[in-house]
């Protein structure tokens, strides 16, 4: 059984913001969801967040996660009082206490299960998670003997220069058997350069100890400053590229493309320079997305192309061709082999498979039916300054070019519209529609004038 702890109580000063540091997003997710997320494989029986500096907004933020508890540290006298504030809420408890530091938010779960797991096997007071870093500075030094067991523990500023020279640090990444803790937990001093109570006195103070690297450094980077919030984005967006390209997706220049966590890409998906891909987004087989595109909560079938586009809350089937320079939003949906083109907006309307909109159109609220022609410069005029109102258009219709539709309005099947028309009633299947001024030519006109 397992508790997991979340210290979350400092300032964070050297983020330099309002917003306290554990609620400032990484990749879309704030740091201390991502260590929540962290330990969910785990099934802990308890979360506690340790809150303190601006603790309501903390508290607030978090209100909707089920089953999430908050203790408050009123001042913050370091990490070691900030534990001591679990000790009336895990009265009598038996089990393991698992320690997380909220600015620490690249933690693989697995690497939380292998130190429970070691924990648990040898009997252990405590089992701490190391690092051997080529720059220790700053971190807690840990000193062990050579079966890994923890002699000592030694805060960057308390160290000696002899004792600097140690490149094994302190992640911050506890786990304690509760029972060993809590009695050596209210023995703490503050007797150090600090200043503070320091949990890594406590880890002193029980026994046996022992220490666990992590095999990659990265993961217990902290977040105390923007450059470490963007270089942990760098971080975490390598891990996710280097996933897709190992899953068969070719990324051409990867340093420019962004692509969510939450994206899911098939084999054989080409992502161009400059291309982001957000949220609930997937891509399937043999798509060719960019350069220069954004896509976001949209799925795109097998073999479509985006070039300088923005796909937004939309669906598009197979074969489809969108862009250069579309934009389609608000659950657009493309049937497939459609071919969308240059300069078209298409917003929360559905094309049947096989039609075309090519070149510079608006189609608004419209439901289109297949193998219709949208001609260039075709317009949905969705909007009469109060409400939205929607244009339907059936099979193998097409509209000239300039054709403004004032909806709501309905072209049947077979319908042909004369360039240039404003249709403003309804056109029957199997017509023409012309609505326009008749030209008119004055011969000779300029020698009378
Ligand atoms: C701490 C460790 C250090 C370790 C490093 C790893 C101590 C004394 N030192 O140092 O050995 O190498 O983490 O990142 O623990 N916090 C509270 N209440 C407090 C003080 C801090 O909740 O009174 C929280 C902070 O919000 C933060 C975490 O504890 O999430 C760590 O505190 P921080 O001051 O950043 O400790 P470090 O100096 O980084
Ligand atoms: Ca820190």
């Amino acid at each position: 059984m397992v508790v997991v702890a979340i210290l979350a109580a400092g300032r964070g000063t050297r983020m330099k913001s309002n917003l306290p540091k554990v609620l400032h997003p990484l990749g879309g997710r704030s740091l201390v969801y991502r260590v929540l997320d962290s330990v969910e494989a785990l099934s802990p029986s308890r979360r506690i967040v340790i809150v303190g500096y601006q603790g309501q907004e903390v508290t607030t933020a978090m209100q909707t996660i089920p089953d999430l508890e908050f203790v408050e540290q009123t001042v913050q006298l370091g990490t070691g009082h900030a534990i001591q504030q679990l000790l009336p809420h895990l009265e009598g408890y038996t089990g393991d206490l698992l320690v997380l530091n909220g600015d620490v938010p690249l933690l693989r779960t697995e690497t939380l299960k292998n130190l429970l797991q070691i924990h648990q096997a040898h009997e252990n007071a405590a089992t701490i998670l190391t690092a051997q870093l080529a720059n220790p500075k700053g971190y807690g030094r840990v000193f062990c003997n050579s079966e890994n067991i923890v002699q000592q523990m030694v805060e960057d500023k308390d160290c000696t220069a002899a004792q600097k020279q140690n490149h094994r640090v302190n992640a911050g990444i506890y786990c304690f058997r509760w029972q060993d803790l809590a009695k050596v937990l209210p023995h703490l001093s503050a007797d150090n350069a600090q200043k503070e109570y320091y949990l890594p006195d406590a880890v002193d103070m029980v026994s046996p100890v022992m220490a666990v690297d992590v095999e990659d450094y990265q993961e217990i980077l902290g977040i105390n400053d923007r450059l470490q919030l963007a270089n942990a984005y760098d971080i975490l967006q390598s891990r996710v590229k280097e996933k897709w390209m190992m899953a068969g997706v070719t990324l051409i220049d990867p340093n420019s493309i962004t692509i969510d966590e939450t994206v899911e890409l098939h084999p054989d998906v080409i992502i161009e320079p400059q291309t982001h891909l957000r949220g609930n987004t997937v891509i399937k087989t043999g798509c060719r997305i960019g350069p220069g595109s954004l896509i976001e909560n949209s799925q795109l079938a097998e073999n479509v192309t985006v070039q300088y586009s923005v796909v937004i809350d939309s669906i598009v089937h197979a074969n489809t061709r969108v862009g250069p320079y579309s934009h389609l939003r608000g659950h657009a949906e493309v049937g497939a082999n459609c071919r969308i083109g240059n300069f078209v907006e298409l917003k929360n309307t559905q094309l049947g498979d096989r039609t075309n909109v090519s070149h510079l159109s608006y189609l608004g609220d419209a439901t289109v039916g297949t193998r219709v022609n949208i001609g260039a410069g075709t317009i949905t005029a969705n909007y009469d300054g109060v409400k939205k109102h929607r244009t339907k258009i059936g099979d193998r219709t097409a509209t000239g070019s300039n054709t403004v539709l004032v909806a709501p309005v309905t072209l049947g099947n077979d319908v042909y519209v004369a360039a240039g028309s404003t249709i403003t009633e309804d056109v029957p299947d199997e017509s023409l529609a012309i609505a326009r001024q008749r030209q008119v030519v004055k011969l000779g006109w300029k020698r009378k004038g």
